[in-house]
């Protein structure tokens, strides 16, 4: 990231709520859960699965946690009454993890007890580097009783080659991120093509394991890679899957459906879209600028 984007993206916290809210649209299904199926049947049709995301995180309160908990159990319902092809991404701090790690787990337990009964899938985002212990303890735990639960990883971690070799020897599904939080150096490679390289090196560790693996990137030198490691290992195309974020790179998803590679989309939706969407902005600094600017000019 130039100089120019850091400036921009340090910049996002201080943008008016109305104005992120607009330019992060792009990236949300919508406040209700009808937004987020009118998307995913949108990209059943066009090839693509979906993992839904109810947007909330660091709840500080068990009411709050519990509203996640039923929403989640909605989604399940909706796509099992549509017969849609999506799973769901939760986030551990948004069903208690900051408050009550007991609560957290039971509040997990009963997702995925309640995601395997329709079979469907629950992948556990990962989040901050406070949390990355207790969640891949967490998704180890309930994987040894439910299989239909898999684990993130972050390649900026300079821990992540040992998570994955322990999530590999459990079986544990894994995605694949470079990792979206500022975390400090002394835990994290800070540069960007070392941050890709460990990306290459933790794949080809999780394809030769033979878990399942999700491939989430929209960075076409990794994805390359992908299928580099893809041809070389002979990984069968049911044995992992991209993903991509919804509003991110349209083009590169439909050139690997066009081709045949399983495409997974991230479908976040919900009224606590405000940290979700900041988050993607500073990803995006040009994005930003550009609406910025074409804002403060009006
Ligand atoms: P990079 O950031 O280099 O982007 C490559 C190219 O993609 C850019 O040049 C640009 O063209 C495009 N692009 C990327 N982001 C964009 C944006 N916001 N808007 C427009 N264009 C954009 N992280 C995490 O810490 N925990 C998690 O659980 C997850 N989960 C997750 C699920 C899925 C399905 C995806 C795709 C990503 C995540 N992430 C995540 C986020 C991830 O860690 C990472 O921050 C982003 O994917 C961006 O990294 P890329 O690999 O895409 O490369």
């Amino acid at each position: 990231m130039g100089a120019l984007d850091r400036t921009i993206a340090n910049a996002v916290p201080l943008m008016p709520r109305a104005l992120v809210r607009r330019v992060a649209s792009r990236y949300i299904a919508g406040e209700r859960l009808e937004d987020a199926l009118a998307v995913i049947r949108n990209l059943n049709r066009k090839g693509c699965t979906a993992t839904v995301d109810v947007l909330g995180e660091s709840t500080r309160d068990k009411a709050q946690a519990a509203e996640i908990l039923g929403e989640y159990k909605r989604v399940v319902d909706a796509l099992e009454g549509e017969g849609l092809a999506a799973g769901l991404s939760v986030k551990l701090t948004a069903l208690g993890l900051d408050l009550d790690e007991e609560l957290c787990r039971a509040n997990l337990e009963e997702i995925v007890e309640y995601a395997a009964e329709r079979g469907r899938f629950v992948r556990v985002d990962m989040e901050s580097s406070a949390h990355t212990e207790a969640t891949i303890g967490i998704v180890l735990d309930a994987h040894a009783r439910h299989p239909n639960v898999g684990a993130v990883i972050q390649a900026y971690l300079r821990r992540s080659i040992e998570d994955v070799r322990r999530l590999c020897a459990a079986g544990v599904s894994v995605r694949l991120c470079k990792g979206i939080y500022d975390e400090p150096r002394a835990i994290a490679y800070k540069d960007y093509d070392t941050v890709r390289q460990n990306y290459v090196f933790l794949l080809e560790e999780l394809m030769r394991a033979g878990v399942y693996v999700g491939v989430a990137t929209h960075d076409e030198y990794l994805v390359w890679h992908a299928l580099r490691l893809v041809y070389r290992l002979g990984v069968p195309k049911d044995r992992y899957e991209f993903q991509m974020l919804l509003g991110v790179d349209e083009e590169l998803r439909d050139i690997l459906v066009r081709a045949g590679h399983r495409m997974r989309v991230y479908v976040p939706y919900g009224r606590q879209w405000y940290e979700y969407s900041t988050r993607r902005l500073k990803e995006n600094p040009k994005v930003a600028g550009y609406v910025a600017r074409d804002f403060l000019e009006r």
